[in-house]
């Protein structure tokens, strides 16, 4: 398998030769404390490290790295750890969407850039995933996923609380006064109680998964909590593993097939996924020159069931939960033969290869395709005159009878306008009202913010409402719930059609026709479009202008159109 020698590592250019910029490179290696037999013919793996005190869901990462040291030290590579943005998912304002580019940049280039032979790519946490996944994939150098594993179940007063889904429940109660301060004081120090993502099949677990079913992860990776001794292990095996994969030459390419995607695809439609996946998924598909689309995986969907019996979309159930029912490699498993499981993984052997031995330990949680969730995958795509390139809803996490709906729409520009709404008591509104936030997509958010579980009335939780037909140009956390169109495409800040749109007018979803129309005449909307005005551009300076002159829309995958794969030159290796 060997194909590398120690003269053909990447790193030889900048050790090897006999020159003054070798020099220059090996002396100041020499500073570090190290020896030429540390560093010299051996493969130099970067451990891209996320930690940051603001990441909540990578605390562990400051000693897991050291585990990943080990295991590349064992193996006979030599690590360097090298921090990278650590985008977090519970801080970031205005949305930690703005910067998964960001991430991805800088890990592109910080590998470009160094004596690198291979990466490790510390992540988990919602954008660090696509964010390391997309910039390394451009780099092109061997890379490993190791994921930062969920966090244990959340607990209150012996209740089981899950991240995000029971914050929303628990602020509803609160908000019809039908729970105390003690309780919400308690629920709050409950919800999240050790390392790791949350532990819902957010976005966090989602794109984990996705990971791990690209062949990106060893296998079943993502399913390990943060805390359980087994993730200490894992993160060992990575360092060996991609020590291995240098020598073998097993770059990104060959594993992130246009089949890998697919089969990311399907995986992330049997665990019901989250919305953001969609994004995530078709933007690091399109940096492997595979050119995924809103269709392919609403036809995806249609065909996989959803078996994940886990939270959101699923009822009873948790990521922990879900790791000891036998994890992804089990769910795997189970949906086999909707797999391409030829395709080749980091362990250097096939999908098919890694799930031998695979078992449900428990058919409630991963259940079997004659029981699943939801007969069909947990995402559609619509299209129709408000959405004419694609919007997405979560048919399995909102109430049946809100598949086909048609009712009067009651439209906010702006999140504050529309929160001053939904505080007051006297607002004029039904329960078939359909509820609209626009101005809150890529360009408009700005950043394409997760707003898009536009909250119930207070008029109606009154009444005892809990949801509600909802629509927006904006993404919602993989977390929520409810009867949420979102990623309403193109958006309304670059005129699409969403601006146009009235108090008052009716809106219509079909779901089983994936269909979302205004019931408004093409003349009258060609009125309204003439006198529509651009809204003047969100940012005059930094990155944010850079943001919004070069990211694409929510159906091509928010990347910035210049870090396509197919965009210009390749830039190539420094010259050196
Ligand atoms: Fe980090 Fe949810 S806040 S995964
Ligand atoms: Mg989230």
């Amino acid at each position: 398998m060997t194909k590398k020698t120690p003269d053909t590592l990447r790193s030889a250019r900048w050790f090897a030769p006999d020159d003054l910029r070798s020099f220059g490179h090996r002396s100041r290696m020499m500073q570090l404390g190290y020896a030429e037999e540390d560093f010299r013919d051996r493969p130099i793996i970067g451990v891209l490290n996320t930690w940051s005190e603001l990441n909540t869901c990578h605390s562990h990462f400051r000693e897991r790295v050291q585990d990943v040291k080990r295991g590349v030290a064992q193996a006979g590579g030599f690590a360097v750890e090298m921090p990278s943005l650590s985008v977090d998912e519970s801080f970031t304002k205005p949305t930690s969407m703005l910067y998964r580019n960001l991430l991805a940049m800088e890990t592109e280039e910080m590998i470009r850039s160094h004596p690198l032979d291979g990466v490790v790519l510390m992540g988990g946490c919602d954008k660090t995933t696509p964010g390391l996944v997309m910039g390394a994939i451009s780099a092109g150098v061997p890379m490993i996923y190791l994921p930062a594993g969920p966090m244990l179940r959340g607990n209150y007063a012996g209740k089981i609380l899950g991240s995000g889904s029971d914050a929303w429940k628990y602020w509803d109660e609160r908000r019809a006064g039908n729970i105390t301060d003690e309780e919400w004081l308690g629920v709050q120090g409950g919800i999240a109680r050790s390392a790791g993502t949350c532990m819902t099949m957010g976005t966090a677990s989602t794109m984990t998964a996705i990971a791990d079913a690209m062949g990106l992860t060893l296998p079943g990776a993502s399913s390990i909590p943060a805390v359980d001794s087994g993730h200490i292990r894992m993160s060992a095996d990575c360092g060996r593993r991609i020590t291995e994969m240098v020598w073998e030459d097993l770059t990104p390419d060959q594993i992130i097939t246009e089949a890998a995607c697919r089969n990311a695809a399907v995986v992330a439609m049997a665990t019901g996924c989250s919305t953001n996946a969609v994004v995530h998924l078709i933007a690091m598909a399109r940096r492997a020159g595979v050119n995924l689309t809103l269709d392919d995986l609403d036809a995806l969907g249609r065909t996989t069931p959803l078996i994940a019996n886990v939270r959101p979309s699923g009822k009873d159930y948790l990521m922990e939960d879900f790791y000891y029912a036998g994890g992804l490699r089990a769910l795997m498993k189970q949906i086999e033969a909707q797999l391409d499981t030829s395709c080749l993984t980091v362990t250097g052997k096939t999908l098919g290869e890694n799930l031998e031995g695979a078992q449900v330990y428990n058919d409630d949680v991963i259940r079997p395709l004659s029981n699943p969730v939801y007969k069909e995958g947990s995402l559609a795509v619509l299209r129709g005159n408000l959405c004419p390139d694609g919007a997405v809803i979560k048919p399995a996490a909102c109430d049946p009878k809100y598949y086909q709906h048609e009712g009067p729409a009651l439209v906010f520009d702006s999140y504050p306008e529309m929160k001053a709404a939904v505080d007051d008591e006297d607002l004029e509104i039904t329960p078939d009202t359909v509820m609209v936030l626009r101005n809150a997509g890529p360009q408009g958010g700005p950043g394409f913010p997760e707003w898009g579980m536009l909250p119930i009335p207070k008029a109606l939780i009154k009444q005892g409402h809990r949801d509600m037909l909802r629509i927006s140009d904006a993404r919602m956390s993989g977390t929520s719930y409810g009867a949420c169109v979102l990623h309403v495409a193109p958006e309304s800040y670059v005129g699409g059609p969403l601006a146009l749109l009235k108090t008052g007018d009716i809106v219509r979803l079909d779901l089983d026709a994936r269909r979302l129309d205004m019931l408004v005449s093409d003349a009258e909307l060609a009125e309204r479009r003439a006198a529509w005005k651009a809204p003047e551009p969100r940012f005059e300076r930094g990155y944010g202008v850079m943001f919004s002159r070069h990211v694409s829309q929510a159906d091509q995958g928010c990347d910035f159109d210049f870090l396509q794969s197919d965009y210009g030159r390749p830039t190539g290796e420094p010259d050196i």
